[in-house]
């Protein structure tokens, strides 16, 4: 039996063929795997079946459609995303009207295929066709099984309104770019979300005002290569770097903080730097992945950039930025990695003395350059003890930074309720790191000066002066 009931409203808009259907009261589940930029997709895909009349929930039970967005960027990524599966299966099994989605990532890169690994999938949608997903639930509905992982060379979503569902109304993110062109040879990236395309920068800006009068305090813009975003104005012809770009965002109100995720070290600008320096509001925090410390490992991933040429970047870093954290990802037991590219990652951490880390092992992806080229030949004890060596040297790294910050103050953007405590707020710096403090007379989203006391391995706690 078909889940969807005729739109029968008169009143109602009239649909196209690409949205034929209101799915009043139609329960939508979802889980989101992977990067920021799939729980921004979340939300898109939220807002574009709450146009058609589906409500979200957050009891599974309740669902009549559970959607999975998905990330295949390493092979335990998948396998998770199997294991939710099969539990989806079961609750199917009891009520046989369910329809389950995968999209995202995943969907991409397995296309029909997932279709046949896995039975109980209904739909499966790609990153760039998500406005199809009303239309494809409604054809799932009725007993077809419904894809779409088309690509798009122009598809931003930029006219859509994500649907903050999961949200502290405190933090936003705000997606100005999608897909990717660098072709780092490890990466499926290119692969699931197709080719780079910068969103236009009057609906970048119209979004994060109406988060600001809606009450938000902080966005964090977010693109696999920021700094490569690039808009020309369609009025008056200007071109939108994205330096011009986080200006343009950080002028929206003094009270919003901007973050920004992800910076590439090749592509990088002292102007964006002189920029995060010139705004108050825009944080000093820079996530600038390395990868490895090792050049002949730089050039074997295809990054575009030398072991000094990074610590180049680094360095007008911290000149121009005294106070930034930088932060990284490192990929241990890439092809043919010896010992001392190995030990080169290491000096590097050191060097540059990383406040936080995201580190992992080398996960052969298929299609990907690396795949087709060279030989995923570091066996894997290998690769874990290195990961574990690389892991050791980060938490010494987090230790120092957390203690510099003994007795100092910050100015903190409190983010709600601790998870240990109701007694306690939890914010973060500036420098994006998490301070836990006792809440007094103040509320969420306020900005407070909290002295740091004490420290644990991933917490700064302190009192508010
Ligand atoms: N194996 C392991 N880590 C990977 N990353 C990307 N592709 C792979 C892979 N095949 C890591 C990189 C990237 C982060 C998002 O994930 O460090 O910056
Ligand atoms: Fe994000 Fe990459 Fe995972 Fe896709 S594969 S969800 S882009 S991390």
């Amino acid at each position: 039996m078909s889940v969807f009931k005729e739109n029968t409203n008169t009143s109602a808009p009239k649909f196209s063929m690409a949205s034929p259907v209101v799915a009043n009261d139609l329960k939508v589940y979802m889980e989101t795997y992977g990067c920021q930029m799939n729980v921004n997709d979340s939300e898109v895909v939220m807002s574009i079946l709450e146009q058609q009349g589906f409500e979200y929930t957050t009891v599974m039970d309740d669902a009549d459609l559970i959607l999975v967005n998905t990330c295949s960027i390493r092979e335990n990524a998948e396998q998770r995303v199997r294991g939710r599966l099969n539990v989806f299966r079961l609750m199917k099994r009891k009520k046989p009207s369910l329809l389950i989605g995968v999209i995202g990532c995943m969907a991409e890169r397995l296309k029909e295929q997932l279709l046949e690994e896995q039975k109980m999938v209904d739909l499966v949608v790609g990153p760039d066709a998500y406005r199809d997903l009303p239309q494809l639930v409604q054809q799932a509905g009725s007993g077809r099984k419904a894809v779409n992982v088309l690509l798009s060379r122009e598809e931003t979503y930029s006219d859509i309104s994500p649907v903050r569902y999961d949200s502290n109304g405190i933090s936003a993110f705000v997606s100005i770019m999608r897909g990717c062109n660098n072709m780092c040879a490890y990466c499926v990236v290119p692969y699931t979300r197709g080719g780079e395309r910068s969103r236009d920068a009057q609906t970048i800006l119209r979004e994060v005002r109406e988060l600001v009068e809606m009450g938000y305090k902080e966005v964090t813009l977010l693109g696999q290569n920021v700094d490569s975003y690039h808009w020309t104005d369609t009025y008056t012809s200007d071109e939108i770097s994205f330096s011009r770009l986080l200006a343009l965002v950080a002028q929206v109100s003094p009270e919003l903080r901007v973050r920004f995720s992800t910076s590439h070290p090749k592509d990088m600008t002292d102007e964006v730097l002189y920029t995060m320096a010139k705004y108050p509001n825009i944080c000093k925090s820079i996530h600038l992945p390395a990868q490895s410390g090792s050049t002949r490992m730089l050039e074997m991933m295809k990054r575009g950039y030398t072991r000094e040429w990074y610590l180049g970047r680094i360095e007008a870093i911290r000149r121009i930025i005294p106070e930034c954290a930088i932060t990284t990802d490192i990929i241990a037991g890439f092809c043919s990695e010896t010992e001392e590219d190995h030990q080169d990652t290491l000096s590097l951490m050191r060097e540059v003395g990383y406040e936080f880390a995201f580190m992992f092992k080398y996960s052969e992806r298929p299609k990907t350059y690396a795949q087709r080229k060279y030989q995923d030949d570091i066996p894997e004890e290998v690769k874990t003890r290195r990961l574990q060596e690389i892991i050791d040297v980060q938490i010494e790294l987090s230790a120092e930074a957390k203690k510099e910050k003994l007795g100092k103050t910050f100015e903190v953007l409190i983010e709600g309720a601790s998870k240990k405590s109701d007694d306690q707020f939890v914010g973060r710096t500036s420098q994006n790191e998490v301070v836990v403090f006792p809440r007094g007379t103040y509320s969420i989203g306020q900005y407070v000066n909290v002295k740091v006391e004490r420290c644990t391995s991933a917490t700064l706690i302190g009192s508010i002066i």
